[in-house]
């Protein structure tokens, strides 16, 4: 079976096209991005009405690429799959629009999948079944919109467990990102930053966050940032606390004349951030005994979480898996991968689908 998906929910238009075997292996045939990154730059941050504009222009041209990439025509194609919640509304009216159309001219089963179960279905595609994930198991989404912990019990049934209650972990490093003078998004620029940051204060490369927190640098108070995970006993997390210490901080150096070393800052604000997922990470992990975790979204990409959570799993004795860096931020693939299974529980879509902003799972 050949599936379609298509993704607009932010600033990221893509298409791709999926192949399911009969072992329900995930087989990419095209995946196609169209990155609106330079259009938002300008502004910091991602513009809803121009986000929704450039998806436009791009979903067309997108979709024919994908076709060529595959060697394939509409024809060919068994079902569609469209991210329709959540995300910015006119960006997702775009491509629900645009699948339902295709699965109308093609009289095709159309498909609406959640973005954030998308991102998790990333770790789905792969040549070798026994590689990807089987439910039940612990999901962590993060995101540039989300911090979300799901107990993910089948391939279409989630629980969310925990939650950011303000800010996503991508909206702090990018927001901080931008105050050290980084470039929109600035989570990689930050990975880079704090990795230099951990090797200043450790003496090291590749230092773990155990020989970060022995270091000098660890226990000098002008550059420490509260954990943004509450301690509540939830598995929430709050991080517009971490984002505004790290502003006050700015400010003190300001008034003090003195200039903040970027790398010092990176490491100790990554440390906390990191710190506070691998926290909540590892009690939902105690919580059920013998799950795997699966990681995903943009921040899955960032290298001291994945080595802190590789860390956590390692000692619980637990499998971990993290989809490829070309499949952690918005693609279509995943969109293909949780559209299938939505399609094999038997969750169409009617021809009244309509996108939707909410945050709430589907
Ligand atoms: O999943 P995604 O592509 O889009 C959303 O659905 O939000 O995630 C984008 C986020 C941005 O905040 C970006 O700064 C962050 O992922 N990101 C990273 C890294 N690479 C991308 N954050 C931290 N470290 C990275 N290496
Ligand atoms: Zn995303």
């Amino acid at each position: 079976m050949k599936i379609i998906g298509f993704e607009s929910s932010c600033d990221e238009t893509a298409v791709a096209i999926a192949e399911i075997d009969e072992s329900g292996r995930i087989l990419p045939l095209a995946s196609c991005v169209n990155s609106q990154i330079p259009l938002h730059r300008l502004y910091g941050g991602v513009v809803p009405e121009i986000a929704g504009r450039a998806h436009i222009e791009n979903i067309s041209p997108l979709t024919e690429e994908a076709f060529k990439q595959a060697g394939l025509t509409p024809a060919d194609i068994d079902a569609v799959a469209v991210t329709a919640n959540p995300g910015l509304i006119g960006a997702l009216l775009v491509g629900v629009n645009f699948a339902k159309a295709f699965a109308f001219a093609q009289n095709v089963p159309l498909v609406a999948v959640d973005h954030m179960k998308a991102h998790i279905a990333a770790a789905y595609v792969h040549k070798d079944s026994t590689k990807a994930p089987k439910p039940p198991f612990i999901a962590l989404a993060v995101s540039g919109g989300h911090t979300s912990l799901y107990l993910v019990s089948s391939y279409t049934d989630y629980k969310e467990i925990g939650a950011t209650r303000d800010d996503a972990i991508g909206e702090a490093f990018d927001k901080v990102g931008r105050l050290l003078g980084l470039s929109y998004p600035a989570g990689a620029e930050f990975d880079k930053l704090a990795k230099e940051g951990f090797a200043l204060a450790c003496g090291k490369e590749d230092a773990t966050f155990a020989d970060y927190k022995k270091s000098a640098h660890f226990r000098v108070q002008d550059l420490r940032f509260p954990s943004p995970a509450l301690s509540d006993g939830s598995l929430d997390f709050s991080f517009s606390g971490l984002k505004t210490a790290a502003v006050n901080l700015m400010h003190r150096f300001d008034q003090k004349g003195e200039q903040i070393e970027r790398e010092r800052f990176a490491a100790a604000y990554t440390y906390e951030a990191v710190e506070a997922v691998a926290t909540h990470v590892k009690a939902a992990l105690q919580a059920y005994e013998g799950y795997p975790l699966v990681v995903a979204g943009g921040v899955a990409a960032n290298s001291h979480l994945r080595k802190r959570l590789g860390e956590v799993t390692a000692f619980l004795k637990r499998d971990l898996f993290i989809p490829p860096l070309s499949l952690c931020g918005d693609n279509a693939l995943m969109v293909c991968a949780q559209g299938y299974h939505e399609l094999e529980a038997g969750n169409l879509a009617g021809t009244d689908l309509n996108a939707s902003a909410s945050d709430s799972i589907m």
